[in-house]
């Protein structure tokens, strides 16, 4: 087992890759704190694992707030007493009909940018008590190059998460914590994504993949539990694609 005692907030964790990756990381023998604005859904994700004999507990959490990341982390702490492990994987899509519109430039910046910083700041303090802790940070190929179908603000807010990542690897290496992004290619649609829907827009980006296909969300969860464990033990603020080969072109 490779996350044996160990304890893991996942954001965005109802759906996708977050999904994926509760239930790797719950199978490795993790606790899984899985957390999302879907409580339906995060709470379904949660009785799964637990109903096939893993250890998991739900708390809604909206990544851009700053309240709430108290509560999951009080909340965590209260049922398992330690955070080693935190995933940030909550996400809205990029694709949106006005390239220009502001309020697209705003949310995605609160969601990636302000929610990422966010959870360092809860659980930073908590795992620098510990002297050890990991955290990997979800940000996309989008942190690297542009994409006509993609606003602006994903983009900006991806490549934001990317050098969050490397300045808290920085700060807090000596700390025992290391923090690492994942860059996920062309995947299965987000929950809200629109513009990605068209299938022939669709057809015409994965033709461009080297691998000639979409990635799968498990592809993903394995390359975040490799980075969670103490197998990556001296790897902090590394970039990690999951693509395909999109951005070796
Ligand atoms: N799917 C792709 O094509 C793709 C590609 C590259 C990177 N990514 C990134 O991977 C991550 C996961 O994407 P996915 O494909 O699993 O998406 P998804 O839509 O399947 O899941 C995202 C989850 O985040 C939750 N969420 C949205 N806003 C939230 C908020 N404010 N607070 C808490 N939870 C919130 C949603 O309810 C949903 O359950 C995202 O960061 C995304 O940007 C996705």
């Amino acid at each position: 087992m490779r996350l044996k005692d160990k304890v893991a907030i996942i954001t965005g964790a109802a759906s996708g890759m977050g999904a994926s990756t509760a239930q790797l990381f719950a199978s490795e023998g993790a606790k899984v704190v899985v957390t999302d604005l879907a409580i339906d859904q995060g709470s379904a994700v949660a009785e799964e694992i637990t109903d096939t004999g893993g250890q998991a507990h739900f708390v809604k959490l909206d990544v851009s707030s700053e309240v709430d990341w108290r509560n999951a982390v009080s909340e965590t702490i209260s049922i398992y007493g330690q955070i080693d492990i935190l995933v940030n994987s909550a996400g809205i899509s990029g694709s949106h009909p006005d390239q220009l519109n502001t309020n697209t430039w705003d949310e995605q910046m609160n969601i990636y940018a302000k929610g990422v910083f966010l959870s360092m700041q809860a659980v930073i303090p908590i795992m620098q008590k510990a002297g050890r802790g990991s955290i990997v940070n979800i940000s996309s190929i989008s942190a690297f190059v542009g994409q006509a179908y993609v606003h602006m603000g994903y983009n900006a807010a991806k490549g934001a998460v990317r050098l969050a990542t490397k300045s808290a690897a920085v700060q807090f290496a000596a700390d025992g914590i290391r923090v690492n992004s994942v860059h996920p290619g062309i995947m299965p649609p987000m929950k809200d994504a629109m513009m990605s829907a068209d299938p022939e827009a669709r057809r015409i980006r994965i033709a461009a993949i080297p691998a000639q296909r979409e990635g799968r969300v498990e592809e993903v969860a394995y390359a975040n539990l490799f980075l969670a464990s103490d197998e990556a033990s001296y790897i902090t603020g590394i970039e990690l694609p999951v693509d395909g080969g999109y951005l070796a072109i």
